[in-house]
C-alpha cells in the first residue's frame, strides 16, 4: 500500500467564507486551490485541520468515528486561531457528502478513510500579521489508509525530550500546522542520531505527548496519562481509549508525571506504554532512550493490554463490536 496519506480521491468538499458568511459548500477537484501568494495563511500560519476516519463494516455500510468530536475540536481550535467561525452543522454536512461520494472506494479492514477538514485564512494581506484573516476556506479531502507507522504494531522506539518542547504551551490543544512544524526538527535529529520513531516530548521532565500521537502508560491495571490543559492535544482517539479502558474495570489516572516516574514503572515486567491518535491507533512502545540509555518498557514486546484495547477500538470502528458509546455516525 501506498505510503499513509499520499493518495487522495479526486474530488473534495470546499465552502468559502466571505463578507461575513459561509457560502454554500460545493464538490471540487482536490488536486489544486487557488490561493493569493499573499494569504494569510501562507505567512501568519492561520490554519488548523482534523483527522478521523472512515470505517467500511461487513454489511458494506461506511460509518465516520466520533465526527461530533471531531467537528467541536475543529471549532475550538478555529477560534483559538482566530479564524472564522466555522458552522459545524455545514462541516458535518460536507463529511457526510464526501465520504458518501466515496463510499465504495472506503478500504475494507484493515484499512479504512482518512477524513482530513482543513481551515485556512485566505485573506491577501501580508500586513495583518497581528489581525486575523477575514476570509478563509474550509476543506474536506479523502485519503484511503493503512498503518501510519510503518510495520503495524511493531513496537516503536520513542526519544525522550527534556530540553525542547513541541510547541509554544498554550497553543498545544489546538491542531495546528505550526505546532507539527515546530517538531519536525526535533524528530528529524532522533531519527538520525538515535534511530528513534518519534520524540515524546516532556519539557523540564512533564511528559506531555509526541509530534504525532499522544502517549499513554499502563502498569497493571491503572492508565497513566498526563490531564488536559492546553499543552497538548485533546485527541479523541486518547479519549476512546480510556472511555473503553474504564468500560473494561481498569484505573485511569489523568495527572502530570515526571520522566524519571516513567522511567522508573517503565523498568517493572509488565509495564507496557503506547501512542494513540486517529492515525496511530494504539500503537505500542517498546523502547524509550534518555540521555543516550536505553529502557526497554516491559518485556520490549506488545503487551496484552496494548492489544486488548487496540482491538476493543478497533471492534467498534470495523462494527464487529456493540457501538454502546454512540461513535459511529
Ligand atoms: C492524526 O492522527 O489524525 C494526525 O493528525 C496525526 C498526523 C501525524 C497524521
Amino acid at each position: 500500500m501506498a505510503a499513509f496519506g499520499t493518495v487522495f480521491m479526486p474530488k473534495m468538499a470546499l465552502a468559502t467564507y466571505e463578507n461575513q458568511a459561509w457560502a454554500n459548500a460545493s464538490i471540487v477537484p482536490s488536486d489544486k486551490l487557488e490561493l493569493h501568494p499573499g494569504a494569510h495563511v501562507l505567512h501568519y500560519s492561520s490554519t488548523c485541520f482534523e483527522g478521523l476516519k472512515a470505517f467500511k463494516h461487513e454489511d458494506g455500510s461506511v460509518n465516520v468515528f466520533r465526527m461530533d468530536a471531531n467537528i467541536e475540536r475543529m471549532a475550538q481550535s478555529t477560534d483559538l486561531l482566530f479564524l472564522p467561525s466555522i458552522d459545524k452543522q455545514q462541516l458535518g454536512d460536507m463529511i457526510k457528502e464526501i465520504v458518501a461520494l466515496y463510499a465504495d472506494e472506503v478500504p475494507a479492514p484493515p484499512g479504512s478513510m482518512y477524513i482530513r477538514p482543513t481551515h485556512i485564512g485566505t485573506e491577501p494581506s501580508i500586513g495583518k500579521a497581528a489581525v486575523s484573516s477575514e476570509t478563509s476556506l474550509l476543506y474536506v479531502l479523502l485519503s484511503p489508509v493503512g498503518d501510519y507507522f510503518a510495520g503495524g504494531v511493531k513496537p516503536l522506539r520513542l526519544l525522550l525530550e527534556e530540553n525542547g518542547m513541541r510547541c509554544a504551551p498554550h497553543m498545544g490543544m489546538i491542531k495546528s500546522g505550526g505546532n507539527y512544524a515546530s517538531a519536525l526538527g526535533p524528530i528529524a535529529r532522533a531519527k538520525n542520531e538515535c534511530q528513534a520513531d518519534q520524540v515524546l516530548f516532556c519539557p523540564n521532565g512533564d511528559v506531555q505527548e509526541t509530534g504525532a500521537a499522544n502517549f499513554i502508560l499502563i502498569d497493571g491495571n491503572e492508565i497513566i496519562t498526563k490531564g488536559l490543559d492546553s499543552s497538548f492535544l485533546h485527541g479523541i482517539t486518547r479519549d476512546s481509549i480510556l472511555t473503553i479502558a474504564r468500560d473494561l474495570g481498569m484505573t485511569v489516572t489523568e495527572r502530570d508525571f515526571t520522566v524519571n516516574e516513567l522511567i522508573e514503572r517503565a523498568q517493572k515486567p509488565g509495564t507496557e506504554a503506547a501512542l494513540s491518535g486517529t492515525a496511530a491507533v494504539l500503537t505500542p512502545v517498546g523502547t524509550l532512550i534518555h540521555n543516550g540509555e536505553e529502557i526497554t518498557v516491559g518485556s520490549g514486546e506488545p503487551g496484552a493490554t496494548t492489544l486488548k484495547l487496540r482491538q476493543a477500538l478497533n471492534d467498534i470502528q470495523w462494527g464487529k463490536a456493540e457501538d454502546k458509546f454512540g461513535w459511529l455516525h
